[in-house]
């Protein structure tokens, strides 16, 4: 079978055969899922822009029966793909040809939480949002939050090393996991499941599985510190006229809000026309060409709203904002996050969507923006920024009525060699996964990633 463009060339595993299945359905009764119409929503990642040809969906609970598959499947030489909520948008949660689908959906225990450290024990198929709901009702969060809270799973988040909304205040999940444990691909388990915060003991090992997408292992539980639940909370979302001036309120925010402030996202005014047009979600304030989402956390709500009146004041009065709504309530609180967490999912109405997710200083971030509007002229549907500001973090999104191989020659290596020109990221939180354009694989250290579980089926060029 041929490979998909530009694809790593399928390895010479083995194929899955009915010695195999009776292996898995004796340790997995009733979890080894062969029915066509149940393994084909696993093969499809959330774009809908990937799509293995896997036959075999294992569905284990324990940390053992991991090890079990893993254990066998090495001996077999088959190939696994290990798959959390995928959610994920670069492609790695599904496979490229037939590999076994791992999934840890049905590893949705917590294991402990202590409510003096703040340290929650669970396994890696625990939902985001599940993860938040329990601790909010302990007075605690969980120390990141995306648009896929409701899908993603901890391991997921930890095998991609997600940033989100959080990062500004509570930093990655390198800081907050304080263990992992791990199946290798030869089915060993490695237990570094520390709930230490400090530990000098040797070197920490756990850090190379995260953001590892998969390729070292099996994340099969995750110890990590969360912080108190804030006593107040406020959103404010706001207009600006020029990027410019977006930084110069970024930069103000951060001297005279302090500590208390926990996100500073923006999304532009072509974001916003896919979100009227495509989701019916109204602008809460007047057309502005960038908008900011501002979050404060804090644990005095006199204090917090004292600060962030101060600000706003500044802001105003300084020009740098043109308008803009505060939120203190919940329910006006997620209608002004919503305008900027389902940006992702009004861009699936416009059509086939080119997503670029790049690290670069911040000043610099929406520049490649407005040069890349002009390199392609009328060629694109939509050419969209948005993202995280606070971490020099961009997405840049660029939608076509179909998927467009002319299109895509225009955006790459275009898009690359100016991050790069830059000194930026190719991939700030999304991770690799099978992104293989040959400017890319034509770098020899930057092949795809090329190891134990999924990606051994690829050869790289
Ligand atoms: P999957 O998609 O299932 O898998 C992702 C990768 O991890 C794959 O390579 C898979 O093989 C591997 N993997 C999964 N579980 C394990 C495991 N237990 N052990 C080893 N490997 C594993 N990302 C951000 O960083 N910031 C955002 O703000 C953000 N917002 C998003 C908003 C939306 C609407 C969507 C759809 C996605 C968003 N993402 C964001 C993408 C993000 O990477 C994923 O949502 C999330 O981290 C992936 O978790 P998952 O459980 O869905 O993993
Ligand atoms: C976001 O910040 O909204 C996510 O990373 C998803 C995306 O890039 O679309
Ligand atoms: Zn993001």
């Amino acid at each position: 079978k041929s490979s998909p463009a530009g694809a790593p060339e399928r390895l010479p595993f083995s194929k899955v055969t009915d010695e195999d299945l009776a292996y898995f359905r004796k340790i997995l009764p009733g979890r080894t899922i062969t029915d066509p119409d149940l393994v084909e929503s696993s093969n499809v990642d959330w774009l809908k822009t990937v799509k293995g040809s896997s036959e075999v969906l294992l569905r284990p609970q324990t940390t053992e029966e991991v090890s079990q598959i893993l254990r066998y499947c090495y001996n077999r030489n088959l190939a696994v793909n290990p798959q959390g909520g995928n959610t994920g948008l670069v492609g790695g949660s599904v496979p490229v040809y037939d590999e076994i689908i791992l999934s840890t959906s049905l590893m949705n225990n917590i294991l402990t939480f202590d409510n003096i450290s703040g340290i929650l024990t669970c396994q890696a198929g625990c939902v985001l949002e599940n993860l938040s709901l329990y601790l909010e009702e302990r007075d605690y969060i969980m120390p990141l939050d995306l648009g896929a809270k409701g899908s993603c799973q901890i391991g997921g988040n930890v095998a991609t090393n997600a940033g989100g909304l959080r990062l500004l205040r509570y930093g990655s999940l390198h800081g907050t996991v304080l263990g992992l444990e791990v199946v290798l691909a030869d089915g060993r388990v490695l237990d570094c499941l520390a709930t230490l915060r400090k530990d000098n003991t040797g070197y920490d090992l756990k850090q190379l599985f995260i953001g590892s997408e998969g390729t070292l292992g099996v994340i099969t539980a995750v110890s990590i510190l969360c912080p108190r639940k804030p006593k107040s909370t406020n959103v404010v979302f706001l207009g600006c006229e020029t990027f410019e001036e977006l930084l110069k309120t970024f930069q103000l925010c951060r001297g005279m809000l302090g500590e208390i402030l926990s996100a500073f996202e923006f999304l532009d005014s072509e974001c916003m026309r896919l979100l009227n047009t495509h989701l019916k979600l109204p602008n809460p304030i007047s057309d502005c060409p960038f908008y900011i989402v501002i979050e404060t956390s804090g644990s005095d709500p006199d204090h917090d709203s004292q600060k962030l009146d101060n600000f706003l004041e500044e802001a105003i009065a300084s020009t740098f904002v043109t308008d803009g709504t505060v939120a203190t309530e919940e329910s006006k609180i997620k209608a002004l996050w919503s305008m900027r967490e389902r940006v992702t999912e009004a861009l699936t109405h416009d059509g086939f969507t080119y997503k670029y997710d790049i690290s670069l200083p911040v000043e610099r971030i929406y520049q490649l923006v407005t040069d890349m509007r002009q390199h392609l002229g009328d060629r694109a549907k939509s050419v969209v920024g948005y993202g995280h500001v606070g971490d020099g973090n961009l997405h840049l999104n660029i939608t076509s009525p179909a998927k467009d191989p002319a299109l895509l020659a225009a955006i790459e290596p275009f898009v690359y060699e100016w991050t790069a020109s830059c000194q930026g990221s190719i991939s700030a939180e999304h991770g690799l996964a099978k992104l293989w354009p040959s400017w890319v694989t034509s770098r020899p250290c930057w092949t795809p990633k090329a190891s134990s579980t999924h990606t051994r089926l690829y050869q790289t060029t």
